[in-house]
């Protein structure tokens, strides 16, 4: 069989074949038979918009792989530093190269004292954490004028260790200011989790010794966090990468993206929609709810997973050890009652929808102490190294910056009426 699609423009009857090319067909031959005839695909329903080695994501058969390597066996055996090189280098580094990896990360986890103090600290006392990161990550690039010469490889790698490094900084900054306690400076005696735990919930101790079981699960949710190929957030790092803007300005953008309840905001929403459902009691009523049209079953659905996602079913474990330590979420029984219910219901079935990530990561941050606000930060943090990745991968293509059409739907040419005689 030729695998290969023919059009044929009707107007003129003339025809061209194009090849399907690893799942793909090329818009630029289809540019050849029918220029300035557009695709119609708003959300990039049906738009491969580049071409990536980085992650892998079939969402029927619910299969996630980074460079090749499964979900499944990294969230085991890795840890989230080295899949953040595996990310961005290809390949998992030597005992050599991750020295030297962790060492750099490690020594670059502080901030300029005026992003603290001038920055930052300059908020309103009530600023959400992730408004604050979103802008702090975007003052960087301010602070690191070598971060515009994107193609010098030194500048390029310095840009990247200091942005994987200075996230969780930022982040428990942002996190101590809107609760009023002091700023903890990073440990560098402490692995990265280990780090930021400390730099969130230290007090008044010389040392801020994490349960290493919640350092575990920390690291193990930064793995699964890591990317997930072409999403809002990474598209948004691409784009605005494309035009060649510094890196903390994209990394801005990107974390802008993802700070909407409909990607980072999810675990955000479901721990609110769990509490408002109450008691299992109420968990019936409130499905029957969503099936007539009120309000979506958050954390469940995907719009490329139409599987059990593959990052949920090692959150459903990791849950069960948090909470051996921390004591059960109380909200977790209203969460398995609402996945058995909704798994056996025909409108779900039908539609396809299952847990995503958010449904139970939620759960366990919540367990962990971490309020609500600081859902999406944590997010964000290890969503970095993937929004790095692909920034480093855009710019090897040479990508041309990224510009789609539009089907003009506006008024025809109209004359300019003067105020006095407008209507
Ligand atoms: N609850 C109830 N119905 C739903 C849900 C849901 N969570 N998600 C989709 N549907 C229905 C939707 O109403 C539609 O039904 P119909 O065909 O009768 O109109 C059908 O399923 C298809 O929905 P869609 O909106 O066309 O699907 P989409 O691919 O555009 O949306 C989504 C994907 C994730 C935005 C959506 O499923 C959703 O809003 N889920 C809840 C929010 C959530 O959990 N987001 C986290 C995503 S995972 C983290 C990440 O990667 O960012």
């Amino acid at each position: 069989m030729t695998e290969s699609i023919t059009i044929i423009d009707n107007r003129t009857g003339n025809q061209l074949e194009i090849p399907i090319v690893r799942g793909g067909v090329s818009a630029a031959e289809w540019q050849k038979l029918l220029p300035g005839i557009w695709f119609f695909d708003p959300a990039f329903m049906a738009t491969a918009a580049c071409d990536s080695a980085i992650t892998y994501l079939d969402g029927e058969a619910g299969i996630l792989r980074y460079r090749g390597y499964p979900i499944e066996e990294l969230a085991e055996r890795s840890t989230y530093l080295e899949v953040a090189y595996l990310l961005l280098h290809g390949e998992l580094p030597t005992a050599e190269q991750f020295e030297q990896w962790k060492h750099d990360i490690t020594y670059h986890t502080f901030i300029h004292e005026n992003v603290r103090k001038r920055f930052l600290e300059g908020f309103h006392y009530d600023a959400h954490p992730m408004g604050m990161l979103v802008s702090a990550v975007a003052a960087l690039s301010t602070f690191y004028l070598d971060a515009k010469d994107i193609f010098n490889l030194e500048s390029r790698n310095k840009q990247i260790i200091r942005l994987i490094a200075k996230m969780p900084t930022l982040a428990a900054a942002a996190h101590r200011f809107s609760v009023g306690m002091p700023f903890v400076y990073p440990d560098n005696s402490l692995d990265y989790c280990a780090n930021f735990l400390s730099m969130m919930w230290k007090v008044a101790e010389p040392r801020y010794e994490a349960h290493p079981t919640l350092v575990r699960a920390l690291d193990i949710l930064f793995m699964l966090h890591a990317d997930h190929e072409q999403n809002c957030s990474t598209t948004a790092m691409r784009v605005v990468g494309s035009s060649h803007a510094d890196p903390y300005s994209a990394c801005a953008a990107a974390c802008a993206a993802l700070y909407g309840p409909r990607h980072g905001g999810a675990n955000e929403a479901v721990i609110r929609m769990l509490t408002q459902i109450g008691s299992m009691e109420n968990v019936p009523a409130f499905v029957e709810s969503v099936k007539q049209g009120h309000g979506r079953l958050q954390g469940f659905g995907h719009r490329v997973y139409k599987n059990y996602d593959p990052r949920a079913k090692i959150i459903k474990r990791t849950a069960d050890e948090v909470f051996a330590v921390t004591g059960k979420n109380p909200l977790l029984d209203i969460a398995l009652k609402l996945e058995e219910i909704a798994l056996a219901d025909e409108y779900f079935v039908s539609r396809k929808l299952y847990p995503n990530v958010d449904f139970y990561s939620g759960l366990i941050y919540q367990a962990m102490g971490f309020p609500l606000e600081m859902f999406p930060v944590l997010f964000a943090i290890p969503r970095t190294s993937g929004w790095l990745a692909h920034w480093v991968e855009m710019l090897d293509q040479d990508s041309k910056i990224a510009r789609p059409r539009q089907i003009y739907s506006g008024a025809e040419k109209r004359d300019y009426v003067p105020m006095d005689q407008r209507s």
